[in-house]
């Protein structure tokens, strides 16, 4: 109760301070000498089986010419090869080079647009370029990229090798890489080629539907041309409403509104429905979307919050943490999730503003050095924040289904949930089925579930064995999708026969980069090729690095034994066991 009552303040100082100047996020590539001996992680300075990731060397290309001779470079020295992004977002091991004297080619200098079409709406930017900027940059030519994520910290590059998208059945869908329709790809080649040659894939080119989202394993992506739209304005606004008819709700709503999506509390018994649409230029509005999260806080209200939040997750504080839920959801609803009518006020709904301010957001990557005063929520190098981010789709004609079995689980065990209801709930968005060989098979959608992390290995949850049979369920009930950029290892056992076209993007694999330079143990295995991404040792199930199969694999010096699931019978969860 105390907790609840401090974290309640925690959360208004975080509200009141909105638009602090912060000190950037960190360089996800760090090396010893020079550029040599390098490690990589991720923006949250851990992979899901929290191991350092090593590298031989970095490259840091200005130029297209520079990544050729970067890549030639390390074909010519064979050795394995992964690109590093600005910030280096995804949550699986996607960055880390094959083996351990591997080459790390960052496209943090590549971030210029290179061209831009008025009159036909197409613009080209370099790989690296990040969101944010492109999103920018597009604005000031009048043109606006119609579906993007929601948050501007990533890069083109990145978000399109692992499929990133936003919300929408309508048009192409809510996925970015439906709006490519040109790149240019270095990829390994003969020494009489020089090692290594730049592919110029145009908007009819077979092979499209391969780089498109390619995992980073064909080559390195140097340009990306997108076709764009004359600026438009949206309305955006909020209900919340309980969720008797969430179901049937879930199956109707991404046909009714172009960037509508859903955020389901389930303890609280309530669904937040995005009413989104686009609207004319000419509309009256210039809103912002500066979205709550995604601000930079100060440094000693998140090291406080995450104390407070450590207690509220230990054994018997479920009452402390299902108090603070219905608080926390509620402040955020007061302000708006960060949106305003004007940039600085929030009104009342509808916000209506262009879509560059509406589409994404990410003012906590903007800001000057401050020597660590404010930072991102999730900020490394400060123990704040620390968090699992499981996203998966499920095909649209299976979603009322399979919110009805999330519902009787909900049900059980509805303490197990709040959690999830403090940090807004488990996002609801929709996907169209893609052409692309690793995109969505299906019409979809996606299932986006953030929620605690211990920073102490192995350190079980009360819950956690609730959320990983809901998880277990989507992707073996439902034949559930794992987003490649987030999850945890035993999402992806198998995932590859999920993609009815896998075959087809192994071939261009195979034509690409034969001697598999792009590959690494993590791509391997996630794609079938050799090993399994499961990783089996005591606690393993805690981690989610593997489903538990034995009590060793959960925590019973802690209380922690393998069962089957509540609901989903089939699923194998570490439960706490009454003593
Ligand atoms: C706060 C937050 C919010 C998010 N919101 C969303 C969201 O709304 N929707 C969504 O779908 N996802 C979202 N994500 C996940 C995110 O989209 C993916 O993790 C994305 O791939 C990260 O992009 P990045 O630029 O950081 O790439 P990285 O994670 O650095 O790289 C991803 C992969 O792409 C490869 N790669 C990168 N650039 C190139 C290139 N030029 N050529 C070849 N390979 C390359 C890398 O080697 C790596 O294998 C979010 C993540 C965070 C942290
Ligand atoms: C949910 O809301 C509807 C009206 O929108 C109402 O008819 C219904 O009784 C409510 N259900 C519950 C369980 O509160
Ligand atoms: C339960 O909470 C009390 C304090 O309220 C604490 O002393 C005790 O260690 C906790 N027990 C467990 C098992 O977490
Ligand atoms: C927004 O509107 C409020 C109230 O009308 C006004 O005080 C404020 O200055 C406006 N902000 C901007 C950025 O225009």
């Amino acid at each position: 109760m105390e907790g609840g009552r401090v974290l309640t303040v925690l959360l208004m100082v975080l509200l009141l301070v909105g638009l602090a100047d912060s000190s950037p996020p960190p360089e996800p590539v760090v090396c010893a000498h020079g550029t040599s001996d390098c490690t990589i992680s991720n923006a949250y300075g851990s992979f899901p089986d929290r191991t350092v990731c090593r590298a031989a060397n970095a490259i840091f290309p200005r130029t297209e010419k520079e990544l050729v001779a970067a890549v030639a470079a390390a074909v010519a020295a064979k050795r394995k090869v992964k690109v590093a992004t600005k910030h280096s977002h995804s949550f699986p091991k996607l960055a880390c080079p094959g083996g351990r004297d591997g080459t790390i080619i960052s496209t943090e200098r590549l971030n210029r647009v290179v061209s831009v079409d008025v009159a036909k709406g197409l613009m080209t930017v370099e790989s690296g370029m990040v969101l944010r900027d492109l999103i920018q940059a597009a604005a000031e030519a009048g043109l606006a990229l119609p579906h993007s994520p929601y948050w501007s910290g990533l890069t083109i590059g990145g978000l399109l090798a692992t499929g990133a998208h936003g919300s929408s059945l309508k048009g192409k869908g809510g996925a970015v890489h439906e709006y490519v329709v040109g790149m240019r790809m270095v990829t390994p080649a003969p020494e009489s080629q020089g090692f290594a040659v730049v592919r110029e894939l145009c908007a009819d080119h077979p092979d499209l539907d391969a780089a498109k989202v390619s995992l980073g394993v064909l080559g390195v992506v140097s340009q990306v041309t997108l076709a764009l739209e004359p600026m438009f304005k949206r309305s955006v606004t909020f209900v919340t409403r309980n969720d008797s008819d969430m179901a049937e709700q879930a199956v109707v709503w991404g046909g009714l509104h172009e960037f509508g999506d859903m955020a389901w509390l389930p303890e609280q018994r309530n669904v937040i429905y995005r009413k989104d649409d686009r609207m004319a230029i000419m509309s009256v509005g210039n809103g912002l979307n500066d979205y709550l999260a995604m601000r930079s806080s100060p440094t000693a209200d998140l090291i406080s919050g995450r104390v407070m939040h450590e207690l509220l997750e230990k054994k018997n504080n479920t009452v402390a943490r299902c108090k603070e839920a219905p608080t926390s959801a509620s402040l955020f609803e007061k302000a708006a999730y960060g949106f305003t009518n004007n940039g600085s006020l929030f009104m009342g709904y509808p916000v209506v503003g262009f879509q560059h301010r509406i589409q994404a957001s990410g003012s906590c990557l903007d800001s000057p050095e401050d020597a660590l005063l404010t930072t991102c929520p999730w900020d490394p190098r400060i123990r704040g924040t620390f968090f699992y981010n499981n996203a998966y789709s499920i095909a649209l004609s299976r979603v009322s289904a399979f919110i009805a079995d999330m519902k009787q689980l909900r049900n059980k065990n509805p303490k197990a949930f709040c959690g999830i209801d403090a940090g807004l709930g488990i996002l609801l968005r929709y996907i169209k089925a893609s052409s692309a060989y690793l995109g969505k098979p299906e019409d979809s959608v996606d299932f986006d579930i953030t929620y605690y992390r211990s920073y102490t290995k192995g350190e079980p949850n009360p819950y956690s064995g609730v959320l990983d049979e809901l998880q277990q369920m989507a992707l073996h009930k439902y034949g559930a999708i794992p987003h490649w950029g987030k999850n945890r290892n035993f999402a992806f056992e198998g995932v590859i026969a999920k993609y009815p076209k896998a075959g087809k993007f192994l071939e261009v694999k195979g034509r690409y980069d034969p001697n598999g330079i792009f590959s690494s143990e993590w791509s391997d295995q996630v794609l079938g090729i050799n090993g399994s991404p499961i990783i089996v040792e005591k606690g393993c199930a805690i981690e989610g690095l593997c489903v538990c199969s034995e009590d060793s694999h959960c925590a019973p010096e802690q209380g922690y034994y393998y069962r089957p699931g509540k609901v989903y019978t089939e699923a194998r969860v570490c439960s706490l066991q009454p003593i």
